[in-house]
């Protein structure tokens, strides 16, 4: 079994680190820019052929354990009909008035070049292929948001003056989500991460019904597939005891606490990803490799500790600085 999947199921005694990391595929590489050439990114989202090649540049050119889908979290608004476009500077704009009632049915074809991308990388590729999708509240914020906004104030907003809207449209967001998934799955996907980027925002109470509850739902309907699930939370550190109550597999952890200070107490049964600031690349060689010689020997202790950075690399970041930190947690493990 690879290193990725066993760490997954905390079999991973062998003492390697298996390593992947968030965005791995993106900006900051400059063979995703020749493949990628002018064409808009909305419409690489749904090329095949394009998914496919872009999905395959990390294991080619970084020697990581996992490949990630080369998708977007916002796909599902296609398949919900719902209007959107990447603006160069500000990123994601979506067409959305909350108050009608748009989402109609689900059209499951705009899945098709990811689910015909999946089966194809699977005969290509040696290493695992993990499929994902945005988490229901942080659909719900792109929808609500319109385009980015870090203090979701639209959001918060509606949740509380519309609460039943709002649920009403976590809910439909959830089944899609549910649907999305369980067809990367039976198309062959090996492990699955969820991708809630901004629950963050939200009071404890709240957190717990919408991220924890709902999480936990989506989790719970894909356990009969027995696929290793990773769920990734922003301040995921500080929400370590709630977030295993979701039965992932895996919590994706970010900088804001001392790996060593969470991974002695972090249970065995439950693996761990993370957690290197993105920002750390920016650092000299000598620094990086004295950050992970503090830590090398602790991430060695547990056996389900997985390499990767508390979120995705940005996208000015050196190539040269990331394979630095791929060969030299490889080589000292
Ligand atoms: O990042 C890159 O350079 C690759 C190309 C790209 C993706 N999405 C692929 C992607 C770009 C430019 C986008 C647009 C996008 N989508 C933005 C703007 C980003 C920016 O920096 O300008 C945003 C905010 C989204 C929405 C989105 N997509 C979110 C919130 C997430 C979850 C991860 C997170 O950062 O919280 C995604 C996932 C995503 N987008 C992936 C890829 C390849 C999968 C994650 C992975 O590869 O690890």
């Amino acid at each position: 079994m690879s290193l990725f999947l066993s760490a997954l199921q905390q079999t991973n005694h062998t003492q390697n680190i298996p390593i992947w990391i968030m965005r791995q595929v993106g900006r900051y590489l400059p063979e995703y820019h020749q493949l990628k050439k002018n064409r808009s990114l909305f419409n690489l989202f749904h090329d095949e052929e394009f998914i496919i090649e872009a999905t395959l540049l990390a294991p080619k050119l970084l020697n990581v354990d996992a490949a990630i889908l080369f998708s977007d979290i916002l796909i599902i608004l296609n398949a919900l009909n719902i209007p959107y476009c990447f603006h160069e500077k500000l990123g994601p704009i979506v067409n959305f008035d909350p108050l009608k009632k748009i989402i109609k049915t689900l059209n499951p074809s705009i899945f098709l070049p990811q689910l015909n991308a999946i089966r194809e990388l699977k005969k290509q590729l040696t290493i695992p292929l993990i499929g994902f999708a945005g988490s229901p509240f942080t659909i719900a914020s792109y929808l609500l948001e319109k385009k980015p906004n870090k203090d979701l104030l639209h959001t918060r907003r509606f949740m509380y003056a519309e609460t039943d809207k709002f649920e009403n449209l976590l809910d439909e967001i959830v089944e899609a989500t549910i649907y999305y998934l369980e067809t990367q799955i039976l198309a062959g996907i090996d492990a699955i991460q969820l991708f809630d980027s901004a629950t963050n925002t939200l009071p404890e109470s709240l957190f717990f019904k919408y991220c924890i509850k709902i999480n936990k739902k989506i989790i719970s309907h894909l356990k009969k597939f027995s696929i290793p699930i990773i769920l990734f939370t922003r301040n995921s550190s500080y929400n370590i005891r709630s977030l295993m109550t979701t039965g992932a597999n895996c919590l994706s952890l970010d900088w804001l606490k001392d790996l060593k200070k969470i991974i002695r107490s972090f249970p065995k049964n439950l693996s761990i990803q993370g957690n290197m600031d993105p920002m750390m690349l920016f650092a000299n060689d000598l620094q990086i490799k004295k950050y992970l010689n503090d830590l090398l020997p602790l991430m060695k202790e547990h056996p389900g500790y997985i390499f990767n950075l508390g979120h995705g690399i940005h996208p000015q970041t050196p190539v040269d600085k990331i394979k630095l930190v791929i060969d030299y947690v490889r080589s000292k493990s």
